[in-house]
C-alpha cells in the first residue's frame, strides 16, 4: 500500500534507503541504529518499516514489529525542517492504517519521559501511559514512558486516523 500527499509519498523501506533513514536518525536523535541492524529490521517479517518520501527522498521513517496481535512502535522520526507541518501524524496514522490491515488489537511504544512533543502526538491517537522502565536509555539513564494503544478498533481511534488522513488530503492508491 502507498499513501500519496502532494508529492509526499509513504512507502515500504528498503535496503536503498538505509544511508538516509540513519541521516535523519542522526540529526534528531542522540544514538542511533547500526545499519547491520537497520537491515536485519528491514529484512524480518516481522518488522515494517516505512519510508516519508519527498521527490526520491527521504524525509522521514517509522517503524512497527508485530509480536502476536500487538504491535510495537520501534522507531518514528521526521526531519527537523519537516517538523511541525502534520508530517509526524500522518506516520502515525499510516502505521495505525497498517495495524490494523494486520488485524493487530493494540500497539505499544517507549518514549524518553521527557520527550512531550512525541507523547503529544501519541496522546492525539489514543496512546495512554502504561507504566515506566527506570534507566531505558544507556546514553543518558533517561527513563522510558511505556505508552499503550490497547484496542485499535475504537471508534475514536478510528476517527483520528481518518481525519488525520483526510485532513492531509491524502490519497491511498
Ligand atoms: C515526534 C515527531 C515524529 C513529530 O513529528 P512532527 O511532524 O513534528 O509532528 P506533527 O507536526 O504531526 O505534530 C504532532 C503533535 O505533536 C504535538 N506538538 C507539536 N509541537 C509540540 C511542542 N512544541 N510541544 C509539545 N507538543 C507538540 C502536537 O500535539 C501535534 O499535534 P497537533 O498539531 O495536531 O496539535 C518529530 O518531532 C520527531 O521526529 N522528533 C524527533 C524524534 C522523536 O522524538 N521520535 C519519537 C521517538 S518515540
Amino acid at each position: 500500500m502507498k499513501t500519496d500527499f502532494r508529492q509526499v509519498t509513504i512507502r515500504n523501506a528498503t535496503e536503498d534507503d538505509v544511508g538516509q533513514i540513519l541521516a535523519i536518525d542522526e540529526m534528531v536523535f542522540s544514538t542511533i541504529w547500526s545499519p547491520n541492524f537497520l537491515r536485519q529490521q528491514l529484512r524480518s517479517e516481522k518488522c515494517f518499516h516505512r519510508v516519508l518520501d519527498k521527490s526520491g527522498k527521504a524525509i522521514g521513517h517509522s517503524g512497527l514489529m508485530r509480536l502476536h496481535d500487538e504491535g510495537h512502535i520501534t522507531t518514528m522520526a521526521i526531519k527537523p525542517e519537516n517538523q511541525n507541518s502534520g508530517l509526524g501524524s500522518l506516520m502515525l496514522a499510516d502505521l495505525c492504517c497498517s495495524a490494523i490491515d494486520l488485524n493487530l488489537k493494540g500497539i505499544t511504544l517507549e518514549v524518553r519521559v521527557g520527550n512531550s512533543k512525541a507523547q503529544a502526538l501519541y496522546r492525539k491517537f489514543g496512546f495512554a501511559p502504561a507504566g515506566v522502565r527506570p534507566n531505558y536509555y544507556s546514553d543518558t539513564g533517561e527513563d522510558a514512558l511505556i505508552m499503550w494503544l490497547s484496542d485499535l478498533s475504537d471508534q475514536k481511534v478510528i476517527e483520528i486516523v481518518e481525519s488525520t488522513i483526510n485532513r492531509l488530503d491524502v490519497q491511498k492508491v
